[in-house]
């Protein structure tokens, strides 16, 4: 695919061999006619994503990296430049999560989620600005979670690592906002996702189901298309923000789902 909003773009996305990165890949490859790179510690889902992106006449090819490697990873970046020159667009997907009590969160457990969901993304920005800077054009999008916002249980180091990300974009965004770069974030609420059918048992999923205004989990695709808005010059006015696709997950407070099926109530 030659053409597209992106046709010219080349497009770094981790995490990309599963789930929502998966999709973002795609969306950017086959919907907007970028160059893609496909980061991924699973080496054969990172190349079977590539095939799939190809064989739909997108531009994407695979490389297997570890990003929790986070003291050798800038030794480790340049292969990620290889297949098409430096990315343009760079979008922080990989992510790993885990549900233990606050009170006996393991350190290795903790170090290795604030590695992957944090140091790695500061490692990538770090290396891409100096060329996004050149050529005055940039957009790094990182993605964070509803838990970044509001506590979860279990989630001592998944949601510190992702409030630490929040706040990472913004300080990020305003230090390279003249320099044509944007930096944003987007806290998905819960997505079906291979991660999610690990994490979520079925009381988690009620709760959720409940908790969520529009009563559903998202989709990948619900996530991808915001990604490829803020990538977008529709976006190019919009920096160190933050935002939640979600369902209405982090605009609710209590709700009573069938307050207007009873009578009024009268003072
Ligand atoms: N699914 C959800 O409900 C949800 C909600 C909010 C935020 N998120 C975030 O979205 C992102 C994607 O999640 P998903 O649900 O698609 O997960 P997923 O597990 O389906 O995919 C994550 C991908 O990241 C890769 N990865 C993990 N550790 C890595 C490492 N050390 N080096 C390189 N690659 C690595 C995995 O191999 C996998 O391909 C994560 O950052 C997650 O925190 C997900």
């Amino acid at each position: 695919m030659t053409t597209g909003a992106h046709a010219t773009r080349v497009a770094l996305v981790t995490g990309a061999a599963s789930g929502i990165g998966r999709q973002i890949a795609e969306h950017f490859a086959c919907g907007q006619g970028a160059s893609v790179v496909i980061a991924d510690r699973d080496a054969d889902g990172a190349a079977a994503a590539a095939r799939e992106i190809v064989a739909l006449g997108g531009r994407a090819q695979a490389v297997a990296i570890d990003l929790a490697a986070t003291d050798t990873l800038p030794q480790a970046l340049p292969a990620l430049a290889a297949p098409f020159g430096a990315p343009d667009i760079l979008v922080n997907n990989a992510g790993i999560a885990a549900t233990i009590p606050a009170a006996a969160y393991p350190l290795e457990h903790w170090q290795a989620t604030l590695a992957v969901n944090l140091t790695a993304p500061m490692l990538l920005t770090q290396w891409l600005l100096p060329t996004m800077r050149d050529r005055g054009w940039g957009r790094v999008v990182n993605i964070a979670s509803i838990s970044g916002v509001r506590a979860g249980t279990g989630r001592l180091a998944y949601g510190t690592s992702k409030a630490a990300l929040i706040a990472l974009t913004k300080q990020f965004a305003i230090e390279v906002a003249e320099w044509g770069i944007t930096v944003n974030a987007i806290a998905p609420g819960p997505v079906d996702t291979p991660l999610v059918r690990r994490l979520h048992g079925s009381a988690t999923r009620s709760a959720y189901s409940d908790m969520v205004p529009m009563r559903r989990y998202g989709t990948p695709s619900d996530i991808a298309d915001a990604v490829v808005f803020l990538a977008s010059e529709q976006a190019a006015y919009i920096t160190g923000h933050t935002l939640a696709v979600d369902g209405g997950f982090l605009a609710s407070g209590v709700m009573v789902r069938d307050l207007f099926d009873q009578k009024p109530a009268q003072d």
